[in-house]
């Protein structure tokens, strides 16, 4: 199990933006944690809160093409004891250094078979707050074995040295959470796939651009994420994030109406 990174695997992270990591916990743990992540996806946990929803459609459907479940830990406290995140921790503070915030970042983002479509390319940092400057580390645990066929993640490596880029909600409808990187056409050649076992991770730094493809498997592909903070800092200018202001998401509404 890995806790502790190489001089190697943290200067090729430092480099490239991201790095795989063959075995983040342990078979019995990942039985549990699929055990967990079904029953909280059946049963909707969080849709009436907005903690659950459809990161590539309206929410209006019956079968959800993306769901999500934002902080899943709000509703199993256990989440946080795992020896996942004690591992991710530990990476986290090697990576990062003593600073990082106690508070974790945490989904779970779920492509069924045949039915998930491609997550388009992004930066996380889109989607978070354009007056400040992030240092974030994402842990992207897969609880399948993950291909480019399932929708493992891509990565264009060297991007996390980028800004934040111009973006828009998927198929340019604002009731649509998801965003999409403007011309992402201009960076599918240098998309490199990294497929990951059951177990397995791979990490991002914050702004790198990122890609998953439609899961054309019969397999879920089932991804439980943490994101490890370093404090924010404020920007002398904040990003013009449009593409956010613009937003009338279903669970936008819910979440504050509930
Ligand atoms: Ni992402």
């Amino acid at each position: 199990m890995e806790n502790e990174l190489t001089q190697q695997q943290v200067n090729f992270f430092e480099q490239n933006g991201h790095l795989t990591l063959e075995a983040m916990t342990t078979p019995e743990e990942l039985e549990w944690l699929r055990r967990i992540y079904d029953s909280l996806l059946s049963k909707r946990v969080g849709w009436e809160q907005g903690h659950q929803f459809d990161l590539a459609g309206t929410d209006d459907e019956d079968q959800p093409k993306l769901p999500q479940i934002l902080g899943p830990s709000r509703y199993i406290p256990e989440l946080k004891d795992t020896l996942y995140r004690a591992n991710a921790k530990a990476i986290a503070y090697q990576l990062l250094g003593p600073n990082v915030q106690d508070q974790i970042g945490e989904h779970m983002i779920y492509k069924p078979s045949q039915i998930g479509v491609s997550t388009p390319w992004h930066q996380d940092q889109a989607y978070h707050n354009p007056t400040q400057f992030f240092r974030n580390i994402n842990f992207w645990l897969s609880l399948d074995d993950a291909t480019v066929d399932s929708g493992c993640l891509q990565f264009v490596p060297g991007s996390h040295k980028l800004d934040v880029l111009p973006h828009h909600s998927i198929n340019h409808d604002p009731r649509i959470h998801g965003l999409e990187v403007d011309e992402p056409e201009c960076w599918v050649d240098q998309a490199v796939a990294c497929p990951v076992p059951a177990g397995g991770a791979t990490l991002h730094a914050s702004y790198i651009l990122h890609y998953a493809g439609p899961n054309v498997t019969d397999q879920p592909r089932r991804a439980y994420t943490l994101v490890f903070r370093m404090p924010p800092t404020p920007r002398d200018i904040p990003i013009d994030n449009y593409w956010e202001r613009q937003k009338q998401t279903a669970r936008a509404e819910r979440s504050e109406s509930g």
